[in-house]
């Protein structure tokens, strides 16, 4: 049970069941002896949500699915990253009562992405042009790498790449693609449907990493016929860890114990797997 002294940090999404943000933050509090308690909730109203972070005195709130840009205007502030990107996926409710918008999700694809490769100067194939596209790019760009957008919508593509500066192809031309290290934003792949594939295996050889921010199942489709096509693969794991990392710095001011945090994460995911 929470005590009166705790602090409490929560979840905005809708649906939240499936989050292993609350495992992922409650085990982390409680290894960092912090007195603090993280609860998902289940968003029926976004903005009696965020009028509730003050009146609930909750410290610090993850957004997730599909809140992300849709809190921007209830904050009191906003920090320039997330402006660029478009979407908020941490707040941190300061010792004034001042409601701040931050994203992290950047900074997680490239912690994780330096732990294999120097990003500087790479090119990088991002499939698709929604929120984790955004925020894909942002770090690329960020790292003095090279993002070339890849989406099923033109339209939608070619916005982003308008925004960011950078080429924009169609989906379907993949094949004529070539980069270091690509990049999968799109929800293809995610349990339950874990035989599909947002690209022919064919088109793969053409990349030397390849990338999924989906860390659900852990081994999507497209790592595995990635990893048959000789490409050395990374799961969402490692980004969803380090943005994580990266909320409780910004809640707490404390670096958290990132390889633990990756441990719970990986264990219940394997559970989950079945592996
Ligand atoms: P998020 O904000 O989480 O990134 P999003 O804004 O819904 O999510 O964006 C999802 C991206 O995945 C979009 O770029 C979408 O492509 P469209 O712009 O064509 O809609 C892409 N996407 C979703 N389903 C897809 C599919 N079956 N094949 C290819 N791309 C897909």
């Amino acid at each position: 049970m929470a005590g009166s002294s705790s602090e409490i940090f929560a979840l905005f999404g809708n649906p939240v069941r499936h989050s292993l943000s609350p495992l992922m933050h409650n085990a982390t509090f409680k290894r960092m002896n912090i007195d603090a308690h993280y609860v998902p909730f289940c968003v029926k109203n976004l903005e009696d949500a965020v009028r509730g972070i003050r009146g609930l005195d909750i410290r610090g709130v993850s957004i997730t699915i599909p809140f992300k840009t849709a809190v921007m205007p209830y904050l009191d502030e906003v920090d320039e990253s997330s402006l660029r990107i478009g979407a908020v996926n941490t707040i941190l409710n300061d010792d004034k009562g001042c409601l701040k918008g931050y994203n992290t999700d950047w900074i997680g694809l490239i912690r994780d992405l330096k732990e294999s490769l120097d990003m500087r100067g790479k090119t990088f194939a991002i499939l698709g042009a929604g929120g984790a596209a955004r925020a894909s790019v942002f770090g690329i760009l960020k790292e003095g790498g090279i993002p070339v957008i890849l989406n099923r919508t033109v339209e939608k593509g070619e916005k982003m790449a308008r925004d960011f500066g950078c080429p924009f192809y169609p989906l379907s031309e993949i094949g004529n693609r070539k980069a270091d290290c690509l990049i999968n934003t799109t929800p293809v792949g995610m349990n339950p449907d874990r035989e599909r594939s947002p690209l022919a295996k064919e088109s793969l050889v053409h990349f030397r990493w390849v990338m999924d921010i989906i860390y659900n199942p852990l081994k999507t489709r497209l790592l595995r016929d990635a990893e048959e096509a000789g490409c050395m693969v990374l799961s969402g794991a490692g980004m969803f860890v380090h943005q994580g990392a990266e909320q409780i710095k910004i809640w707490k001011g404390v670096e958290p114990p990132r390889a633990f945090m990756k441990q719970i994460v990986l264990e219940r995911l394997k559970e989950r797997d079945g592996n």
